[in-house]
């Protein structure tokens, strides 16, 4: 498997599993300096596998050039193990990309990740597929459900980890508060949970961005121990602490309604300067009448406007319903929309200016206030409906 030199920062899940015969099971196995793990953890999955699904999974080791040579072990076993495949990076590094990638490239229906170190227990990868079988949508293996645990950590490795998950449950309780072991890095989940979701991960924690943009209603849990490392080291540092940090202020941002209603600001903003730009255009150098010219000019802002909040503040959405009728249909509905708004914010003009008795500039400030909300609520329900 050729690694990938692609900028991450939008992951479209694959729609179809790879161009081969589809297989029921992919568990994607990301290392970095695991020479010593790698062979054995193999061994122990491929068994436990081969027993469960004969020939219809496949184990992806992800390495990322490690300087180690975990790379090549794993390439040397693929003799020994046909269902085992590699693929070694060497433009890109870290671990929530590594499992992204390995899924881009694996065909299977259920996508599985394992650490690579052995602090996994291989022999829970059954009771996970069992909660798959039992119709799970996303099975995942966990330190804080029944059996499950840590067994020697210190007081401040706890502490760590619990206040981890704390802040977690503040910023994104829906995300975070949905399982028992949010921070797990060993879990499966169906294919069509995830396809058309583009995955940004960041760090460490790819559970939390699954759960954040996957669509997957029913979770399955499994307790297991957190095994102590016996071999290789740890590659967790200060700098995992701070990318998770900015992996859920990301998330926060993305999910609710702020960050957009903040692009759908800016977008706006931007359409300002067009509608000028557009009327003084058409008034000075085309001598258009007033009336025609602000309309033209305002109909172009909404186009721009459009463009932009199909592309960025809503792309999220128009990313899941292609094609150009459907744009057409929602640039429809938003000029509508907006068609609308600009009659109301007269009405409200109006409204506060005569009835009211308000200053007109203040009233005239107050009707855009409004009709901002206005065009945002109505554009996000009915144009890029969610
Ligand atoms: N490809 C690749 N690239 N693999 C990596 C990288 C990387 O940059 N960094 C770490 N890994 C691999 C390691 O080789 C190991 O197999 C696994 O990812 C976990 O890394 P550790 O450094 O051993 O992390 P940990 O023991 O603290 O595990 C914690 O994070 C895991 C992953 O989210 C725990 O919270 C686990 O429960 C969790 O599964
Ligand atoms: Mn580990």
């Amino acid at each position: 498997v050729p690694s990938g030199s692609l900028e991450i920062r939008e992951l479209p899940i694959l729609s179809q599993a790879g161009d081969d015969r589809p297989l029921r099971f992919s568990l994607i196995i990301p290392t970095y300096q695991e020479a010593k793990n790698v062979k054995k953890l193999v061994h122990k999955c491929n068994k436990l596998l081969k027993r469960e699904i004969p020939g219809e999974y496949e184990i992806i080791v992800v390495d990322d050039n490690s300087p180690d040579g975990t790379w090549e072990i794993a390439q040397n076993l693929m003799s020994e193990y046909p269902q085992l495949r590699v693929m070694r990076r060497v433009e890109e590094r870290g671990l929530s990309t590594a499992v992204i990638r390995g899924w881009q490239v694996a065909r299977g229906e259920v996508l599985g990740v394992i650490d690579g170190d052995l602090q996994h227990p291989p022999k829970t990868l059954l009771e996970l597929w069992g909660e798959i079988k039992r119709g799970g949508d996303m099975a995942v293996a966990s330190r804080n459900a029944e059996g499950g645990g840590v067994s020697k950590w210190s007081i401040v490795r706890r502490f760590l980890s619990r206040g981890a998950q704390i802040l977690g449950l503040i910023l994104l309780p829906g995300v975070v508060g949905r399982v028992s072991d949010p921070m797990s890095g060993y879990f499966m989940v169906r294919r069509k949970c995830l396809i058309g979701c583009t995955m940004s991960p960041l760090g460490y924690k790819i559970l939390i961005e699954v759960l954040a943009r996957g669509r997957v209603p029913w979770i399955g849990e499994v307790g297991y121990q957190f095994k102590e490392r016996l071999e290789g080291e740890s590659k967790v540092t200060a700098k995992q602490y701070i990318d998770y940090l900015r992996h859920l202020l990301r998330l926060r941002l993305s999910l609710g309604p702020i960050g957009r209603l903040l692009r759908f600001g800016v977008v706006g903003f931007s359409g300002v300067f067009v509608d000028m730009a557009v009327f003084y255009l058409l008034r000075i150098h085309l001598g258009l009448g007033l009336t025609r010219s602000t309309i033209l000019s305002a109909e172009v802002a909404i186009f721009n406007n459009f463009l932009w909040n199909d592309l960025w503040t809503f792309g999220d959405i128009a990313r899941r319903q292609p094609g150009k009728r459907q744009r057409f249909r929602r640039f429809l509905k938003f000029n509508t929309v907006c068609l609308a708004g600009i009659i109301l914010q007269t009405l409200l003009v109006n409204l506060f200016f005569n009835v009211f008795g308000m200053n007109q500039f203040v009233a005239k400030l107050v009707a855009i206030a409004a009709i901002v909300f206005w065009n945002f609520w109505l554009n996000l329900k009915l144009s890029w409906r969610v």
